[in-house]
């Protein structure tokens, strides 16, 4: 196991120069000051990989990766712009024929492979002198690591295999800024791997899940997710379908979402948490601060409208700064778009949503008028409409939108 350097930010160390009192009613401290880096950020400077700090990416498989001596790979850091503090990802690289060191961390980590095979061993903490537990992954799986549980990836094959990491380690970093805690705990945390044989094994069991009542899948691994059976959940507009998995007893929330041929979403606005990784069809997602309107371009602030387009490998920060963000996907390919959508650790962030336990609160996917936060059709900028139609007609595909919801119902 790698060693760890000391905490980088240590206030009471730190050389800071003596506090001057203000001189009348002037403001005591600066007026203007740089947003300071925090124990995340500094833990990622030391890694010696690239740090991609964007509104999103096309491709991951374009972007450069280093040397990554901690984890015996390849890789960088990835923090797209507003979820800073919020959840943490990485891509990984397994070289041909290779294997990575052994990994243990006190954060979630959940894994997409974007491409390559291989396997992962799991050992209970504390028994890594034992057989591991081991299970087999390929293009489109996706898998838990259970927390601080020893696991190290593998990869048999002669190609190389990529693996988009989402975690948990902003929190925990900036928390406890103590890398031996982190890396090298011995706290067995049974309760998340009890390291029973069929922990890895794929369950397609559907449940409601407790809060919302939409299709949650409890499984450690999910072996294709771009081809997996995925109910209709029609709430971000009819035919959306989507599952929510839940993996390796994790407090990780994520969901999956498809958008059918010649479909859009409808605009909706809350706070960042949420990336969308892409992982089947193409297609592209406008995003836009709520102070430049609900329909910016008749506003005049068309040019404050984020766009990324995107196929499978690619992914988009949602809501990429402070505050709320209205944003919109659009499927224009000629197969569903489905996107894996993290948000991170469950918080009252993940839809905008801020109240006591016990509060009634409402799907923000209702619309507008009905008490929600989605811009209906009706109601939207017509730019959207027509740029969702000539971005489908250069793919040589029709609009499947039913005219019928541009059309305002009475009374609403
Ligand atoms: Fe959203």
């Amino acid at each position: 196991m790698a060693e760890y350097e000391e905490a980088t930010t240590n206030y009471g160390a730190a050389k800071t120069p003596k506090f001057v009192a203000p001189t009348g009613d002037d403001f005591g401290g600066k007026k203007e000051f740089k947003s300071p880096k925090q124990p995340y950020d500094h833990f990622m400077d030391a890694e010696g990989v690239p740090v991609y700090r964007e509104i999103g990416f096309e491709d991951v498989r374009d972007l450069e990766l280093g040397d990554w001596a901690r984890t015996g790979g390849r890789g960088a850091y990835i923090q797209l712009l507003g979820t800073e503090e919020l959840w943490g990802m990485h891509l990984i690289e397994v070289p041909p024929g290779g294997a990575l060191e052994i990994d243990q961390h006190i954060y979630e980590k959940i894994m997409y492979v974007v491409e390559g095979a291989g396997t992962t061993e799991v050992w209970r903490n504390g028994m890594t002198d034992t057989a591991p537990q081991t299970f087999e992954w390929g293009q489109g799986s996706l898998f838990g690591i259970p927390l601080n549980a020893p696991h190290r990836l593998v990869n048999g094959s002669g190609k190389r295999a990529l693996l988009i990491a989402g975690t948990t380690a902003p929190a925990v970093l900036n928390m406890y800024d103590n890398r031996e805690f982190i890396f090298a705990n011995p706290y067995p945390f049974a309760e998340r791997y009890d390291g029973k044989s069929d922990f890895f094994d794929y369950r397609d069991e559907l449940v409601a899940d407790p809060v919302r009542g939409r299709a949650m899948q409890v499984t450690n691994l999910i072996p294709d997710l771009p081809n997996l059976d995925m109910p209709l959940d029609n709430q971000r507009g009819p035919g959306t379908k989507r599952i929510q998995p839940w993996m390796a007893n994790a407090r990780f929330y994520m969901k999956v979402l498809e958008f059918q041929v010649g479909r859009y979403a409808p605009a909706h606005h809350h706070p960042p948490s949420a990336i969308l990784i892409c992982i089947k069809g193409g297609g592209f997602t406008y995003t836009w601060p709520l102070e430049a309107s609900l329909k910016p371009w008749e506003a005049g602030n068309g040019d404050m409208v984020k766009r990324v387009d995107y196929r499978p490998g690619g992914m988009v920060a949602a809501a990429p700064g402070g505050g709320d963000w209205v944003h919109q996907h659009f499927a224009t390919s000629a197969e569903p778009l489905r996107v894996l959508a993290m948000n991170g650790p469950p918080s009252a962030r993940i839809a905008g949503l801020l109240a006591p336990p016990g509060a009634t609160l409402k799907s923000s996917n209702l619309g507008r008028s009905e008490g929600g936060k989605s811009i209906e059709f009706w109601d939207e900028d017509p730019h959207i409409r027509a740029e969702f139609e000539a971005q489908l007609a250069k793919n040589g595909i029709t609009t499947r939108m039913p005219p019928e919801l541009y059309v305002r119902p009475e009374g609403r």
